[in-house]
């Protein structure tokens, strides 16, 4: 719509302010965004362009005004109007029920209600409105003064330039924590670091650094986000409790934090702690703590301020997660699969609750992005369960002469070369199972817990026998004798015969188990159970094409391309025969899997990725043969296709000719009918398949690296899950990919357990 008159141009000025103030506060408070990008820029844009013509009616309230204002040459000062006071700390259940005691003894009450809050791990702020507009805003500073960021906070787009809504009063100072999300974060730290510019050690200094900006147009490129908790200096009374004062904040236009909670008495409050302690590291921002507020505001009078802190607040405190200390050497760990991990040994030092003296540097690029170095100082993390993690070096105190780390050339267990290969980030060591880092990983594993199960069979026993050259592969488990164990450190009378009983208790395994212990990479003890209850038996999976993995739900041909590429090396081949020397695979004849092979063949067509060949044409084709390995052969007439089309696909069907007829010989082999009965589509043995996910409901959202969403979903699937479009209560779990986004949030809001993809493949029993 083009304004000519000036009237016509102040009236759509003001609409469009309306419009985008509304877009605005959907977007970044409310995050319900009803507006694509491009319509909300068409509006900005316009007006601008409307603004441009008529600079006298530029306001300083306009979402225009977000940025521009030029860089300065340091910061003023800003006076607060009530000064900015810290909390005092608990460190444990009972300094917290002291606060409470405390407070209740105060007031003669028996029981006291509380706001309970995340303490957000950010930069408090103070932003100072008159007359609806944003005039002033800054930093907490000594608490009386601090400095003057109000041009960097224009541009945070949950921040209010002018207050929506009903009785605003004239003065109003806001007080809130700035910070950034945790997946804005990621795209932040990515962005920088194609730049080459330095990643930020964490969101607080991100955030910090942020607002600190002397130039507002580079603050403007920062997603900072402002949660608003509470309110300074204001000229009207806000209601009566801290509840209201929240809601009040959010109908002027503010976000506020939707984990806050009304909570009755101590119990309550201590209730609250752990559950925002165990949902930590699902939620999108930072936390360190927990803070507890007396609701009653006249109540809050009653018990007044001590010189620091105020008598009706404390901040209950998570464990740091994030700690320093220097990093003594980088020591190359090599894994059950050859895998050459940087692994840093720290000088010991608490992190989260835990001492962690190790820390993995994940891979060579890793230590080179982070310019690790022995003898530097760095920063640890570690959140949640996860494996302690060097987050950055501390370029200062950096010792004159360290050099940066190299990869070795050779193995540093068995000396054989090291190499990586093409397209892999890792490097390896190309011993295999003679290399005894190698040997005796893989002996844990075959005798852990969701593998054989051995007990007495751990780390410590595993190096022994692999440095006492008693195994030298997996089958030489089955030979040990008492008197070999005897031999070895730790081991009495008893022990030796405990582990002897515990390994011939292992002579019959099910199938699955053995799938899972000799180790095929990316089979995880879930897919193992699911390769057993469908295929059938093992000599059917080692000879099977990889096409007809992707038959089987929650596998797919990725995966059956790598337990192909295990079975055609005749190391593994060989291992395994020796193995079965000992061990009698249990109940492997009672499974007889059973495919409607016209459907298998409908599946096995998709699989092969054919040009423009969907489901429906899949099927379509496989109804047209009785065998698979006829399918080459069609002529094009009979094809769904016709034309050219059909001649390319038929070509494509050519370049798969022997595959399918190996397809075809193994399907026959196994004795599958050709059946086009939909209704026994499904490979028989799936109700034997485990169904750990029964009942379970997850949402998907973002992108996945390992994983498309089909087939995603076909794992979830598989493992007796389900999965549905939006997040509800009623929602398990949500899967946040990269880049995931307001299901993300809405399972924040609602406490569903969010899963990273690493924490996905956990759960789906992978590795
Ligand atoms: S209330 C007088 N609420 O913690 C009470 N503070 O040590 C003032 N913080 O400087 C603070 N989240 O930066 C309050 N929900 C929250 C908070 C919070 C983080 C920070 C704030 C303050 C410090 C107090």
């Amino acid at each position: 719509m083009s304004a000519s008159t000036p009237e016509e141009a102040r009236a759509r000025i003001t609409a469009l302010r309306e419009q985008i103030d509304e877009h605005n506060h959907r977007y970044y408070v409310l995050d319900e965004p009803i507006l694509a990008d491009g319509e909300y820029d068409a509006l900005l844009h316009e007006l601008q362009a409307l603004e441009a013509a008529h600079p006298e009616l530029v306001t300083p309230g306009s979402p225009t005004q977000r940025v521009g204002a030029a860089p300065a040459e340091g910061f003023g000062k800003v006076v607060h109007g009530q000064p900015m006071l810290s909390l005092e700390n608990a460190f444990d259940d009972g300094e917290l029920r002291e606060f409470d005691r405390r407070v209740r003894e105060r007031l003669g009450a028996a029981s006291v209600t509380y706001i309970g809050e995340p303490k957000l791990d950010g930069l408090s702020l103070s932003i100072r409105y008159e007359h609806r507009l944003l005039v002033q805003a800054g930093t907490r500073g000594d608490g009386r003064v601090g400095e003057d960021i109000t041009n960097n906070v224009r541009t945070v787009r949950s921040v209010p330039l002018r207050l929506r809504g009903e009785s605003v009063p004239e003065h109003l100072e806001v007080r809130g924590e700035v910070v950034i999300r945790r997946r804005d974060f990621e795209a932040l730290n990515t962005a920088r670091l194609e730049r080459g510019e330095r990643p930020f050690a964490n969101p607080r200094n991100a955030a910090a650094g942020s607002v600190r900006q002397l130039d507002p147009k580079v603050a403007a490129q920062r997603p900072l986000t402002l949660f608003a908790f509470g309110v300074g200096e204001c000229s009207i009374s806000l209601g009566e409790t801290h509840w209201q004062v929240l809601e009040q904040l959010g109908a002027w236009g503010f976000l506020v934090n939707r984990e806050v909670r009304r909570l009755d008495g101590v119990e309550a409050c201590l209730n609250y702690y752990r559950e925002l302690r165990e949902r930590r590291d699902s939620l999108d921002y930072e936390i360190d703590g927990v803070v507890f507020k007396v609701d009653d505001l006249r109540l809050r009078e009653v018990l007044g301020y001590t010189a620091r802190s105020p008598r009706w607040a404390i901040a209950s405190k998570l464990p740091a997660r994030e700690a320093t200390t220097r990093v003594r050497r980088i020591l190359p760990s090599v894994g059950r699969t050859g895998t050459i991990t940087p692994v840093a040994e720290l000088e010991p030092v608490e992190v989260g609750g835990v001492r962690v003296g190790r820390a993995t540097l994940h891979n060579l690029d890793e230590v080179r992005r982070k310019d690790v170095r022995e003898g530097d100082t760095v920063m640890v993390r570690r959140a949640g369960d996860v494996i302690p993690e060097i987050v950055s070096v501390i370029p200062e105190a950096r010792p004159q002469r360290a050099e940066p780390w190299e990869m070795p050339g050779h193995c540093p267990a068995c000396g054989a070369e090291v190499i990586r290969p093409d397209g892999e980030v890792d490097y390896r060591c190309i011993g295999s199972l003679q290399c005894p880092a190698q040997l005796s990983e893989s002996i844990r594993h075959f005798a852990s817990r969701r593998a054989l199960d051995i007990e007495g069979l751990g780390d410590k026993v595993a190096e022994q026998l692999v440095d006492t050259g008693l195994v030298r592969e997996l089958a030489d488990v089955f030979t040990l004798d008492k008197e070999q164990l005897l031999g070895l450190e730790g081991f009495a009378e008893v022990a030796a015969t405990n582990l002897l009983k515990a390994i011939e208790a292992r002579r019959r395994v099910p199938l699955h188990r053995l799938l899972y212990a000799i180790g095929i990479p990316g089979v995880g003890a879930d897919t193992a159970r699911l390769l057993a209850a469908q295929l059938g038996d093992l000599d059917f999976i080692r000879r099977a094409h990889p096409v007809l993995f992707a038959l089987v739900p929650g596998i797919g041909r990725t995966m059956g391309e790598e337990i192909r590429a295990f079975f055609a090396d005749a190391r593994n081949v060989g291992g395994l025969d020796r193995l079965l020397e000992f061990i009698e695979i249990e109940g492997e004849e009672g499974v007889a899997p059973e495919y409607a092979a016209g459907v298998a063949a409908a599946a096995i067509i998709r699989e092969l990725g054919l040009p423009k060949v969907g489901p429906k044409r899949a099927a379509e084709l496989a109804a047209k043969i009785q065998r698979l390995d006829e399918l080459p052969e069609l002529p094009v007439q009979r094809l769904p296709v016709a034309g050219t089309e059909g001649e390319r696909l038929c070509d494509a069907l050519r370049q798969h000719k022997a595959d399918l007829r190996a397809m075809d010989e193994l399907l026959l082999a196994k004795n599958l009918h050709w059946t086009s009965d939909r209704s026994r589509a499904r490979i028989r043995g799936a109700e034997q398949a485990t169904t750990p996910l029964a009942g379970k409901t997850f949402v998907l959202t973002g992108s996945l690296e390992r994983l498309t969403r089909d087939e995603a979903k076909t794992r979830i699937e598989a493992l007796g899950g389900k999965v549905t479009g939006s997040v509800s209560s009623k929602t398990d779990y949500v899967v946040a990919g990269a880049a995931a986004g307001s299901k993300r949030d809405r399972a924040e809001q609602l406490g569903v357990t969010i899963l990273d993809e690493s924490a996905f493949h956990e759960l789906l029993g992978e590795e």
